[in-house]
Formats: C-alpha cells, sequence, structure tokens
C-alpha cells in the first residue's frame, strides 16, 4: 500500500464524503470522516447534557469531559466503510441527525476538542497512507499532505444533495432546515478562531457542481497519477 496522504477539504454537503470513499477504494487507502468525530464529540455532550458553547470563550470547563470520549473506526463488513464507534457503540447513523447537525459547528470551535482530534487525526496518517475529509484537514491536521483539494459546489446543488441523503437515511426534515443548517454551519466553520475552513495555498480546487461521481474520481485520480510520476523521478 502507498504512503499517500490525500486531505479533502470543503464546506458542508458539497460531496466531499463520496468522492474520499470512491479514492479510497480506488487506491485500497483507509477513509477517515474527520467531521464524523466533531459529530460524535457533540453527540456525546449533548447526551450528557453539557452545555452548548455560545462562542469559543465559554468558561465552561468542557475538557474535564474529553477522558471520558472513546472514539473509534469499525469496518462496516456490509459495504467495507469503516463507521464511527463512539465508547463502544456504533454510532454512524445518530450523528447525522439535525439535533446534532445543529450544535456541532459550536462544538468544534472549542480549543480542546480539536485539539484532541487533530492528535488522534494525525497518528492515523503517522501509521499508513489515507484519505481524509474535512475542513482543516490540508491547513493543519496534515500540511504536508501528498494531495490535498478543495472541494465546492453551487448552494443549491448542495442543499438538495443533503436532503436527500437525509431522506435516504430516513429522516424527516424539510429543504429550508437543511439550507438554513448548511448556510449556519459554513459561516461558523469560516469565521472561527481556531483552524478555520479555508483554502490552502497548494489545495487543488474540485467544484462539482456539475460533474457525476466519475468524473469527480477521474479527476482526482489524474493528479494521483502525477504525484506517482513525480516520486518516481
Ligand atoms: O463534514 P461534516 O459536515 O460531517 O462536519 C460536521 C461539522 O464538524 C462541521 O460543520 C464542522 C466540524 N468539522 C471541523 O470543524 N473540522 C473538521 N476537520 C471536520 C468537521
Amino acid at each position: 500500500m502507498e504512503k499517500l496522504v490525500i486531505a479533502i477539504d470543503g464546506y458542508s454537503s458539497c460531496g466531499k464524503s463520496t468522492v474520499a470513499k470512491a479514492v479510497a477504494r480506488r487506491l485500497g487507502l483507509p477513509y477517515v470522516d474527520s467531521g464524523a468525530m466533531y459529530r460524535a464529540v457533540t453527540l456525546y455532550f449533548l447526551n450528557n447534557e453539557i452545555p452548548i458553547p455560545q462562542n469559543d470563550k465559554s468558561e465552561y470547563n468542557y475538557k474535564k469531559h474529553l477522558g471520558d470520549i472513546d472514539i473509534q473506526f469499525e469496518i462496516n463488513p456490509n459495504n467495507g466503510i469503516s463507521e464511527i464507534v463512539l465508547n463502544g457503540k456504533n454510532v454512524e447513523s445518530e450523528i447525522r441527525k439535525m439535533r446534532v447537525s445543529k450544535s456541532v459547528s459550536q462544538f468544534s470551535t472549542l480549543p480542546s476538542v480539536r485539539k484532541m482530534l487533530v492528535e488522534i487525526q494525525r497518528n492515523m496518517g503517522a501509521k499508513q497512507g489515507l484519505v481524509m475529509d474535512g475542513r482543516d484537514i490540508g491547513t493543519v491536521v496534515f500540511p504536508n499532505a501528498d494531495l490535498k483539494f478543495f472541494m465546492t459546489a453551487s448552494g443549491e446543488v448542495r442543499a438538495k444533495r443533503r436532503y436527500e441523503e437525509l431522506m435516504a437515511r430516513g429522516l424527516e426534515i424539510t429543504m429550508d432546515e437543511v439550507q438554513t443548517n448548511l448556510n449556519y454551519r459554513d459561516y461558523q466553520d469560516s469565521h472561527r478562531e481556531i483552524s478555520p475552513l479555508k483554502q490552502a495555498e497548494d489545495a487543488i480546487v474540485l467544484d462539482n457542481s456539475a460533474m457525476n461521481q466519475d468524473e469527480q474520481l477521474d479527476f482526482v485520480m489524474k493528479y494521483v497519477e502525477q504525484w506517482r510520476k513525480n516520486v518516481s523521478t
């Protein structure tokens, strides 16, 4: 297996995870959904009635709870894709619910949470190559990633995709709710003080508004081939 680290960042519901999974499968590399980790921490906080931070200067001591949070990924034998396990329970579906989506951006501003998750993410990349998607993967987690992509798509396309994804999971939601949540998270994620979402200088932009999944995979694989040529010369 190649020790190739690919970072895929971008706005909410751009289709990052779909591309990342397809690329990982093609290359035989693990796929890591860093957003799922922020969602799992959020789920833990919500389940334990820990207050939602109203800004990143919150006085509440969130740090004291972090030792009680164990996050792992396990491969689902039905689809071969890694799913997130919080304190021994598979929460892959639960973390996608609106209850979590509504406050994940706020919990993601907490320095202690980011520090803990970035450390876990870097350890995963130290062992082997991987494909990881998120908001700060190319800028903070793996600033020396072999390949970095920054994904974007029109607001309309993104809202429609997220809506269809949630409907497919059987969650009751309106298009309006989806749109409002996307706008809110994009704003929060790109304006927070620590590790805001931004395009790394050396990232390749992938606007997939008008691309199907095969075209997106081909787009990324073209750069993988180029990377292979560069490392072999
Ligand atoms: O990828 P996602 O939409 O499931 O991510 C959920 C939230 O987690 C996102 O709104 C912001 C936060 N996040 C983050 O702050 N940093 C990351 N690397 C990934 C996600």
